[in-house]
């Protein structure tokens, strides 16, 4: 094939060069220039395009649009299934990301033997693996992978035209999944597969072929520790639908989160344990990560969290010691590190429970990242309790946003999360006083505070200093 004009566009702010450079001209920035193809126009019309501008398109009322349903796919691996918006659209180009090992080939090809098993023609293709390794990761499956096709590749060209043909069967392929983005590479390009530019084309010509033809195709793409330069971050532009999977790889346990949706909501999550067959969804999110609570020690508290429109409970940790050195540590895993320096400020402050000679741990346990403020009080309460060595009520959730006034101030989606708290055998629920629901899901005993002091108050049992 004739080899494309392209050019380097920094990624940072745009400028353009003929020639690859370690620094952009344009920004300064280092190791941003990607290749990009530029499509050259015959002259006939380009002076046709200078002329009248293009020509017109046609316009249609958005009233008059018709409207096909097209069913969604259901995969039977329900979290998969709840988390893509209740099944996979048809057409659609969907992105899984995450670190490497975590499990994203394991949960793609359980997605292709069961898309299978439902009829669909489904064209797996690795070009990270051979093709008996794929297999013998098939045959721990509890899955029937047997009816996959299976192509090992890494030329996108290949790719595309193994695609566009029938499988052995005369069926034609609707899914397409792509083992990894970061291995094909198109011939129209220079660079090695993996950088910016290749993966950017590579993930624009697999979507234009995937609306073309109406085939719904899945990416797989890692990411690094550090975010990763030419990892999935560039593609979320492109694709339909993104889905991370996150999760510690010495965890069993792993969560799928969508980060964008054009056909769902975005941050559902769904949880899955990895086990000998596979990846299974986990029931119960909730039971998983609070585990056993009836000889709870000090330092461990109960948040409900909203994990796009489902709750689950987490159980935080803190451990206040004495600090063996001169500066005392600060150690947060799952939360932000300077959103724990803010609580235990507050909590000097207007708590009156000073950490400040301390080393101060923090983790919320099962692996989970939490971002929403919701859990504040949970993590004060915590910190409270181990630095007087008293447990927390074992059955008792904390619900509250902290001010830097020590004010508890409301969640959102309160309900929900009392719900939750009730089904999983929570008694009581300290909240801010000032969104007090009606009426209490099941025996829970609601506990209205206005501040940290009154939480303190009637928890570990001491007033602010
Ligand atoms: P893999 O899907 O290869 O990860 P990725 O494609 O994200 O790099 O799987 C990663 C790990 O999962 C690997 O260390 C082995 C483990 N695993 C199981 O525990 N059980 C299984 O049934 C399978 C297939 C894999
Ligand atoms: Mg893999």
């Amino acid at each position: 094939m004739a080899r494309a004009k392209s050019v380097y566009r920094c990624t940072e702010c745009g400028a353009e060069s003929p020639k690859w450079a370690g620094r952009c001209e344009g920004c300064g920035a280092w190791n941003t220039l990607g290749e990009e193809i530029v499509a050259s126009l015959p002259t006939s019309k380009r002076t046709a395009a200078r002329s009248v501008g293009g020509v017109a398109g046609s316009t249609v009322m958005l009233g008059r649009v018709v409207t096909t349903e097209t069913p969604r796919w259901r995969t039977g691996l329900d979290e998969f299934d709840f988390v893509l918006g209740g099944g996979i659209v048809p057409g659609s180009m969907v992105l899984v990301g995450g670190e490497p090992g975590i499990g994203k080939s394991t949960l793609l090809l359980q997605v292709a033997a069961r898309l299978e098993a439902a009829g669909h023609a489904t064209l797996y293709v690795s070009g990270e693996e051979s093709a008996l390794q794929v297999r013998l990761r098939a045959e721990r499956l509890s899955e029937d992978a047997r009816g996959v096709s299976l192509l090992t590749e890494t030329s996108l060209e290949t790719l595309l035209a193994t695609a566009a043909q029938p499988v052995a069967d005369g069926r034609r392929v609707n899914t397409l999944i792509v083992d990894s983005i970061q291995t094909v590479h198109t011939e129209l390009l220079e660079g090695a597969p993996g950088n910016v530019g290749q993966v950017r084309e590579c993930a624009a010509r697999l979507m234009r072929f995937a609306k073309d033809t109406g085939t719904t195709v899945f990416v797989i793409g890692h990411v690094t520790k550090g975010g990763g330069i030419a990892g999935p971050k560039t593609l979320e532009h492109i694709v339909d639908t993104v889905l991370y999977f996150e999760g510690d790889g010495t965890l069993d346990h792993r969560v799928l989160r969508a980060t964008k949706n054009r056909f769902g909501s975005v941050d559902e999550i769904g949880v899955f344990r990895m086990l000998g067959t596979g990846l299974v969804p986990v029931e119960n999110p909730s039971a998983l990560f609070l585990g056993d609570r009836r000889d709870v020690a000090s330092g461990s508290a109960v948040c409900a969290l909203m994990e796009g429109t489902r709750p689950v409970l987490v159980e935080v940790q803190a451990l206040a010691a004495k600090a063996g050195f001169g500066t005392p540590q600060r150690v947060a895993n799952g939360i932000d590190a300077r959103r724990l320096a803010l609580l235990l400020a507050v909590l000097d402050k207007r708590g009156g429970f000073s950490c400040a000679q301390l080393d101060v741990f923090c983790n919320v346990v099962g692996g989970m990242r939490v971002q929403e403020p919701s859990v504040d009080l949970a993590i004060v309460a915590a910190l409270a309790s181990s630095v007087v060595d008293r447990p927390l009520p074992a059955q008792a959730v904390f619900l509250g946003e902290l001010g830097l006034g020590g004010e508890v101030r409301p969640v959102s989606q309160l309900e929900r999360r009392l719900a939750e708290a009730a089904k999983l055998g929570m008694t009581k629920a300290f909240l801010s006083d000032r969104a007090m629901p009606r009426r209490a899901p099941g025996d829970l005993d609601l506990v209205g505070v206005r501040t940290l002091s009154d939480v303190l108050r009637c928890t570990v049992g001491r007033e602010a200093a």
